[in-house]
């Protein structure tokens, strides 16, 4: 594995610093907003100098619809927490939170307890870095784990987890740096978590197609897949988080089905191109469609 400076926050890094430049687009434009994003991205202040339109049309020189692909995800699951909130679900764990900071930023219920897991170096630096007056900080109880060694049931049940109270449990951006051992044992883990009360699970997975037949993974047209599914999986690599697990559509679903859980969507971006593009007059062609990834929600 190539060596990297980050401490274990790489892409964590990454995919706030998408949710930054998006920050930056004008209200009436933008996708999401996520204004505690810059605190933890590197050479924040060059990224605002440069704006919004600058900053994309680089990342759509790199690799067109990458971050449109990322902000949509945000969004998506921004939509879908809110939803459940409104609903009435208790309890919200965030696995693999990185910089996620959906706890500070969503219109939530105050009674909704929330739960962030992940690395401890990940979360001692978001901490750190984490301004001292932000909202719905009360709400939050921070929970460490490695998922390759460590017991998410363990570790939510010591830290006040209720197993009676409604759930809804995100695992964005997570499951192809972890082993497939790994992600099967944490679903195990939240079928236990989950065993007294009613849960929604989101995931988002990469498909395997991605190294089986990467042309599938884009839009019609979308130039030189090859190059582009090497580059995005060599820039993580670089930050010291190799994707090490892909899954087809059918091996997730039968694991999750397995594990007492139906499936209620399973979508790619080009769904979400139409829901939340289009009606902004952003909608991206289908050539620079980006859709490596999968987006789950499945009930318990
Ligand atoms: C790409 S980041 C996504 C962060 C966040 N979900 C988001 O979308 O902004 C991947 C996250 O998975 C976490 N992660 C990776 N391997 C892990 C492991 N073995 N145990 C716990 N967390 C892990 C990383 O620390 C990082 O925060």
């Amino acid at each position: 594995m190539a060596q990297s400076f980050f401490a274990k926050d790489g892409t964590a890094q990454g995919v706030a610093k998408q949710r930054y430049i998006e920050t930056l687009a004008k209200p009436e434009y933008r996708i999401i907003n996520d204004p505690y994003s810059k605190s933890f991205v590197l050479g924040s202040g060059v990224i605002k100098l440069m704006g919004h339109k600058l900053n994309s049309w680089l990342s759509q020189k790199l690799a067109p619809g990458f971050h449109e692909h990322l902000i949509s995800r945000t969004r998506f699951i921004d939509e879908l927490v809110e939803k459940c909130s409104r609903d009435g679900k208790q309890q919200y764990v965030i696995l693999g939170a990185g910089y996620d900071s959906r706890a500070h930023r969503l219109e939530l219920s105050p009674s909704l307890k929330i739960f962030e897991v992940d690395q401890k170096e990940v979360q001692d630096r978001k901490l750190s870095k984490l301004p001292s007056e932000v909202p719905n900080s009360e709400n939050i109880t921070y929970v460490s784990i490695d998922f390759s060694n460590q017991s998410l049931s363990e570790q939510l049940l010591d830290a006040g987890f209720d197993q009676s109270k409604s759930t809804v449990f995100t695992l964005e951006g997570v499951a192809q740096y972890v082993s497939k051992e790994a992600l099967t044992t944490t679903i195990k883990e939240v079928e236990i978590l989950s065993k007294d009360s009613e849960s929604i699970f989101f995931l988002s997975y990469v498909n395997e197609l991605l190294s089986k037949n990467p042309e599938a993974c884009f839009g019609k047209g979308y130039r030189n897949p090859e190059k582009k599914a090497a580059l995005i999986q060599s820039l993580s690599e670089k930050a010291g988080e190799p994707w090490i697990s892909l899954y087809s559509n059918e091996e997730i679903e039968d694991l999750l089905t397995l594990h007492g859980f139906s499936i209620e969507e399973n979508i790619t971006f080009s769904e979400l191109n139409s829901r939340f593009f289009a009606p902004l007059g952003r909608d991206l062609p289908e050539d620079q469609i980006f859709k490596l990834e999968q987006l789950l929600v499945a009930r318990s």
